[in-house]
């Protein structure tokens, strides 16, 4: 049994920026941050656009800012929400180049990109990944902080509740209180006890349970679906965003190679592998209309067609800035030998962000008692029905320090809970074969792939919801007899993914943001959505 002031499930940006701000604040806090396999791989490290904020105040404005993402968020934003992420972002973004992040300039200003749904040229970036260099500063910021410990191969399973003392808890319990995580230490497959005062969520996102994503294979939702076991308050889980331009690549590839949005924002044009192109049928804003309605449109395009995939055209851009901007999408197309400037890009549509997670306030808390949440496991508000690109990175950067400010406040009137039993492993033996593990996680990316991605009906639907009960059952039965694996729980995690994406997809009776029905095209006023 480990016991430690706070506890962070999490090394992206989200949980580094509230580590390294605590721990700069209070040297005498014992902050344990845990990765579920190394600290340098996350969702953070792969963003490539940049972050999004206000910068250039002489063309941009908070105001502006705030329009562009409530109009992507199609009428499902938090307006306050917006508001706080919109005007205290760039005091964020100046604090990490504090810490040492570099972000691309021309001479002595920095050099702002523009991507989709953005009205002002507003993402601060490096070069093609900037992630990278985010995570890189964090990092090493973090090495120099003795009172921050980052575990690695520490997976966390579940988070600790009165359930693990024998309460029966449900989702109308109001007092549910959180006192660490049971954590499965990779090193020595045994599994710990973490107790803390006060617990924060930054797992990031759950693109895994998609057959193609984006996202890195550590991404499979576990913050989430440890929140929802312990009936913490979640939202929003059928706003998935599929991002318009992986790279199409007949080999198959997890994760899917990005071709960021910044891409587009440069000046590069969708077309059809014939040339011709097709989005203005779709948005005014054509190659740059927000990633909700250019994926949709790809996905159209590709189905009438009957084409495996789109183009993106960039042989008209200035080849020497662009190789200076995007070196690695460049490298990345030459490898499969595509030659930008020669040759059109091939790009097909990727799961990429989950816009819901788990509810959260204008501070960070959650609905459970001591446990916080940031990052891409939330629902903040922010986002609404479809996330505004180049805004999560800002998210998770605003979020962390208002977390960090009430946590401070707070702390020295928490104590660490006693009593908590250990993990009961008792009757449980070494997996027999993990076909049936691998094979079940080969067939729920195939059902949410097939029927609840970027189109969805009441059939589709309700034949998901109907096999990813079998599932379950399947899964549980094996999570009740057998040593636990990483594997297998992230399986059982991505059931519980796919649930929440399902339902909430279910239940949502109209098209909105990320969420189209062929059953319920139009989009409802809150009125119309009720009588339904
Ligand atoms: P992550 O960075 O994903 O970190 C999650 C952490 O949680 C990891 O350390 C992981 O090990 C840990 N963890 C997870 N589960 C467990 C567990 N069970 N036990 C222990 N530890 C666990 N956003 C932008 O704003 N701009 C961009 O340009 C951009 N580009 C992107 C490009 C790509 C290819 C991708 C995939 C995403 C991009 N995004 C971008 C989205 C953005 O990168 C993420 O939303 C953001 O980085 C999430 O940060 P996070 O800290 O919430 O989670
Ligand atoms: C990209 O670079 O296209 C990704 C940006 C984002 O997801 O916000």
């Amino acid at each position: 049994m480990k016991e430690t002031d706070i506890l962070v499930v999490g090394a992206g940006i989200a949980g580094l920026t509230f580590a390294l701000k605590t721990a700069h604040r209070r040297p005498d806090l014992n902050i344990t941050v845990l990765t579920k396999t190394n600290r340098e791989e996350s969702n953070t490290r792969y963003a490539q656009g940049g972050v999004a904020a206000v910068w250039n105040f002489e063309t941009d404005s908070y105001k502006k800012h705030i329009a562009d993402t409530l109009d992507a968020g199609d009428g499902l934003c938090d307006e306050d929400i917006v508001e706080i992420v919109v005007k205290e972002g760039p005091e964020r973004v100046k604090e990490i180049i504090e810490w040492g992040t570099r972000f691309d300039k021309h001479g002595a200003e920095y050099d702002l990109g523009r991507e989709g749904g953005h009205s002002e040229n507003r993402i601060l970036h490096y070069k093609d990944f900037t992630g990278w260099e985010i995570l890189r500063a964090m990092l090493e910021k973090a090495n120099t902080m003795p009172n921050i410990h980052i575990h690695d191969h520490y997976f966390a399973i579940d988070l600790i509740s009165q359930h693990h003392l024998g309460h029966v808890l449900t989702r109308l319990n109001t007092n549910i209180e959180c006192y660490g995580a049971y954590v499965l230490d990779l090193a020595t497959n045994q599994i710990e006890t973490v107790l803390a005062k006060m617990t924060v969520v930054a797992t990031g996102g759950a693109g895994q349970v998609y057959r193609s994503t984006t996202n890195p294979v550590i991404a499979t939702g576990d913050g989430i679906a440890m929140a929802y076991r312990m009936k913490a308050r979640l939202e929003n889980m059928e706003f998935v965003q599929f991002h318009p331009t992986s790279l199409f690549n007949p080999a198959g590839e997890n994760p899917a190679f990005l071709v960021s949005e910044a891409v587009r924002g440069f000046g590069a044009i969708l077309k059809s592998k014939e040339g011709e192109e097709f989005m203005h049928n779709y948005d005014e804003r054509k190659s740059l209309a927000p990633r909700d309605i250019v994926a949709r449109a790809i996905d159209n395009e590709m189905k009438k067609r009957g084409d495996e995939f789109m183009c993106l055209d960039c042989q008209h851009l200035d080849k020497e800035k662009f190789m200076a901007h995007f070196p690695t999408i460049y490298d990345k197309c030459k490898s499969l030998g595509i030659d930008a400037f020669k040759d059109f890009i091939p790009v097909v549509p990727a799961a990429h962000y989950v816009c819901g997670g788990i509810k959260t306030d204008e501070i960070g808390a959650t609905s459970v008692k001591n446990m916080y949440a940031c990052g891409e496991c939330t629902s903040s508000g922010l986002h609404g029905a479809n996330r505004l690109a180049s805004n999560s990175l800002l998210e998770a950067m605003v979020f962390a320090h208002r977390i960090y400010e009430d946590v401070v406040e707070k702390i020295d009137e928490q104590t660490i809970k006693k009593g908590i039993p250990d993990w009961n492993a008792e009757s449980t033996s070494d997996p027999k074969e993990m076909v049936l593990i691998t094979q079940s996680i080969k067939e729920l990316k195939e059902i949410m792939s097939n029927y609840v991605g970027i189109v969805r009906s009441n059939v589709r639907l309700k034949r998901a919801a109907d096999r990813l009960y079998l599932l379950f059952r399947e899964t549980e039965q094996l999570y009740m007899n057998t040593t636990l694996s990483p594997q297998l729980i992230e399986l059982r995690n991505l059931i519980t993914i796919g649930y929440l994406i399902t339902t909430s997809a279910q239940m949502r009776r109209e098209s909105r943001g990320l969420h189209y029905t062929t059953d319920f095209p139009d989009k409802l006023d809150w009125v119309e959505t009720l009588l339904r």
